[in-house]
């Protein structure tokens, strides 16, 4: 059954452009199932979410089907504080979908005896699969959370490899261990760590998922520069669970309507634009990059019409936008300082009068002083500009 899996799942990744041949070895040698816990949650094959848990002792044949899938699968909820077999409130640990996983390496492009940093081991596969083609000598893989870690590490030794655990926060890197010729983040960020990018020679490359607040998310490969500041292109989009210290704090609507019931001291105003059309990933990330600490909500109705809420993170603006299936215009309210909804609009409109560019033409530079982020369109020359 294995063998099937493994290489039925090696054949599909090979055509799909998603495995290259330099990481096959690594593939067959280092196998999934080693890394995956008898309880998981599988992703669904097209969008996020997870799917029922699967139990191994239960149904062995859905367990080695769903490993030798191309799906993610969630291997810890809420950091660990939520038991049992449902589902908790936020998945914090997974072992990676393999397309994503090969894709990033490929990005990654490892070399003879290249040094390489990992921040999140997780479940350890990608710790394995790197000891396996570089040498667990040149691996460093930081975890943050103990019992992550702690099962990692017995599952990378049973698997043969011993390269150096480290239990900590990634977002410090790890500094023993440097300088790296690579770094591969494999949580998400909102920012890259200035003090990872000291620990890289110049030249070296870091592959990260990046998202800003506003959600849409893509994987950023950065190379360091001779002057310490970090810059690349992206090369798509990804979907991963937040760095632990990186995850956004939101505050309950309430806060934001002054104990007033909505739509309090919200201006009306009407939109041709359809919050169906700024709800996509793309459009979202290319949003989040000129609308700065603003996030997306959906407060859903049994009729398919919903209310889409913005909020800012310093508590001083909201706005919504009622959606409702076959209307040409929907009712806007905007309250403080910050327009949101205009903003969002005016982001919208900007990308899409560049043609509506994915996740490749887009790019990051952080500078090596101030560490600030700026993110570019077709050549670090040309910085998407902010809105509001
Ligand atoms: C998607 S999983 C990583 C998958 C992993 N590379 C594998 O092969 O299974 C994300 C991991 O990042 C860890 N993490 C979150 N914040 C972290 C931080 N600040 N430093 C190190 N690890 C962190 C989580 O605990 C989780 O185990």
């Amino acid at each position: 059954m294995r063998e099937a899996g493994l290489d039925g799942l090696a054949s599909r990744l090979v055509d799909a452009g998603a495995l290259a041949s330099d990481w096959l070895p690594m593939f067959r040698a280092v196998p999934r199932e080693l890394f995956v816990p008898d309880v998981m949650w599988p992703g669904r094959a097209k969008g996020t979410g997870q799917g029922d848990a699967i139990d191994r002792d239960q149904d062995p044949k859905a367990w080695f089907d769903a490993v030798y899938s191309d799906v993610s699968l969630t291997t810890q909820w809420d950091d660990g504080q939520h038991t049992g077999t449902g589902k908790g409130r936020t998945p914090t640990c997974s072992n990676s979908q393999p397309s994503m996983v090969f894709s990033m390496l490929a990005s990654l492009d490892v070399q003879e005896a290249s040094r390489v940093l990992e921040i999140g081991t997780g479940t350890g596969w990608n710790a394995a699969l790197l000891s396996e083609r570089v040498g667990q000598g040149n691996v460093v893989t930081v975890e943050v959370d103990e019992n992550n870690a702690k099962t990692a590490r017995e599952r990378i030794e049973g698997a043969g490899h011993h390269p150096t655990m480290i239990v900590g926060d990634g977002f410090e890197g790890y500094r023993d261990g440097a300088p790296y010729d690579r770094v591969l983040v494999t949580a998400g960020l909102t920012e890259v760590p200035h003090r990872v990018i000291g620990q890289v020679r110049t030249g070296g490359v870091i592959v990260a998922p990046y998202a800003t607040t506003y959600g849409g998310e893509g994987v950023v490969r950065l190379v360091v520069q001779r002057d310490g500041s970090a810059m690349g292109a992206f090369v798509g989009s990804s979907a991963f669970m937040r760095l632990r210290q990186q995850r956004q704090k939101r505050r309950h609507v309430r806060e934001y309507l002054g104990g007033k019931p909505w739509p309090a001291d919200g201006v009306k105003s009407m939109t041709p634009l359809s919050p169906e059309d700024v709800g996509d990933w793309l459009p979202m990330f290319a949003i989040g990059l000129q609308a700065h600490d603003v996030f997306p909500w959906a407060e859903t109705y049994d009729d398919g019409s919903y209310t889409l809420w913005l909020r800012d993170t310093d508590v001083t603006s909201w706005a919504t936008v009622d959606f409702e299936p076959g209307r040409e215009e929907f009712d806007v309210y905007q309250s403080g300082p910050r327009e949101l909804w205009s903003e969002v609009e005016a982001a919208y409109r900007w990308w899409e009068g560049h043609d509506r560019p994915g996740f490749h033409r887009f790019g990051l530079t952080v500078d090596a002083e101030s560490g600030a982020h700026t993110a570019w369109l077709g050549s670090p020359n040309r910085p998407v500009p902010r809105v509001g």
